[in-house]
């Protein structure tokens, strides 16, 4: 079974959409997978077209110890299982300051879930959707996951917290979940054309190179080949509480989503079968930008020339709700009875919630969606890495020694 963690405590970069659609495409492909909503938010749930306000029982009384995960959870498609989330949630990482293990208590829950199903894995994913913080809930997450993904928008800004994030990461994994590695970075949200996202994606590349054969947990962690392009129609899914795929099977959100399933699924046969594609591509036909864009009106919004799906971006959309369109992702729960959460021996960490990630501003060079491919193809490098003051780079620092602050004063492992 694998478990992962979606995390970034960056808000607003894909989590809950990269999880959520994830989710679903491993689902649609065979895989029975849970999918866990770790945000008070409650994001997700609203997402696959659960009422968070219903007070069916969910992540915060799990962690809380009044349910059991077999009761918590509820089946919302074939091999897609979810726990939800409500605002209450946001009382968790309060009412479990003075529990002790309390860092631990979703891992031991699905430990014990997976020893009431006679030791036998229940699904064959967990998915694990965090909050844009680095508090109990998001710790939680990461005791319970052995693998962490990592939606990114290709911002420079987006860089800004990386290293904070890795850090913990590595204490999580030094201290309590000596499995835990980073499998990868997702790119969320990718423009069409524009210098600056692959110069985010190089600079991030070259970090995760530069920690190859290093003990850090994402030595392993490659930039995931599936980029997510920003598509409305991944935008307006929530709002039906559909998956992109019951919204827009033919959109380029479902494409990018169900290849990016398939790679985190099987990153060799995925590497083999698009290796075998581009093969019967003709090789002297020219590259077609990633999106539909119309190269004559480069100041206009992106638009792609697909059924009525816009590239542009979706906070500037109106999107319009239909309730109804989700009702039949409800399912009810399954009653099964299970003990009462275990509180755990391991070390304690102490976490003070850092201030709420701040929207994040739109850098100028990102406005500009449209490039045309001719003028796109001829830009110079940049002879500095342009992010260098954020992400060190790894011609000149190691990840180990030099990329990381020394450990945060608001992370404290005692005991
Ligand atoms: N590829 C995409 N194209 C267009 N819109 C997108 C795309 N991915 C996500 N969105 C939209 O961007 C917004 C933020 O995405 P999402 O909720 O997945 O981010 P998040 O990281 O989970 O946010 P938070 O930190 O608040 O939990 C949502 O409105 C979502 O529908
Ligand atoms: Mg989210």
């Amino acid at each position: 079974m694998r478990r992962i963690a979606v995390i970034n405590q960056k808000g607003g970069v894909g989590k809950t959409t990269t999880s959520v659609n994830v989710g679903a495409g491993l689902a649609r492909a065979g895989h029975r997978v849970l999918l866990i909503d770790l945000d008070p938010q409650a994001h997700l749930t609203l997402h696959l077209g659960l009422n968070p306000a219903e007070g069916r029982p969910g992540v915060y009384e799990l962690l809380t110890g009044t349910t059991t995960l077999s009761a918590a959870r509820t089946q919302v498609s074939n091999n897609l299982w979810v726990v939800g989330a409500s605002i209450d949630l946001a009382a968790a990482e309060v009412e479990l300051v003075s529990i002790v293990g309390r860092e631990v208590i979703l891992r031991d829950l699905i430990d014990q879930h997976v020893e009431e199903n006679g030791g036998a894995d229940p699904y064959d994913y967990v998915v694990m959707d965090c909050p844009p913080s680095l508090g109990v809930l998001t710790l939680n997450g990461l005791c319970a996951a052995k693998e962490v993904v990592l939606p990114l928008q290709p911002h420079y800004l987006a860089l800004q917290g990386l290293s904070k994030l890795f850090e913990t990461v590595s204490l999580v994994g030094k201290r309590i979940n000596p499995e835990l590695t980073v499998t990868g970075v997702v790119i969320c949200m990718k423009e069409a054309g524009t210098r600056l996202g692959a110069e985010v994606v190089e600079d991030v590349r070259g970090f995760l190179e530069a920690a190859r054969n290093t003990p850090v947990p994402w030595r392993n962690a490659r930039v995931f080949e599936t980029a997510i392009r920003r598509n409305i129609k991944l935008a307006e899914a929530p709002s039906y509480g559909q998956s992109i795929f019951d919204y827009a099977a033919d959109s380029n959100g479902a494409k990018d989503y169900e290849a990016l399933a398939a790679e985190i699924h099987d990153p060799v046969a995925f590497a083999a079968r698009s290796q075998a594609q581009s093969q019967t591509v003709a090789p002297a036909e020219p590259a077609t930008p990633p999106e539909s864009v119309a190269p004559a009106e480069p100041t206009a919004p992106a638009e792609s020339a697909g059924a009525g799906e816009s590239q542009s971006d979706a906070s500037a959309v109106s999107v319009v709700t239909d309730s109804s369109a989700g009702s039949e992702a409800q399912a009810a729960p399954e009653a099964q009875v299970m003990p009462e959460a275990v509180a755990a021996s391991e070390p304690v960490v102490t976490v003070e919630t850092p201030p709420a990630a701040e929207p994040e501003p739109q850098p100028a060079s990102a406005e500009p969606e449209v490039v045309p491919p001719a003028e796109a193809a001829v830009e110079p490098v940049q002879s500095e890495p342009y992010s260098s003051a954020i992400l060190p780079h790894p011609a000149s620092q190691s990840p180990q020694t030099d990329a990381f602050p020394p450990p945060s004063a608001n992370l404290r492992v005692c005991g």
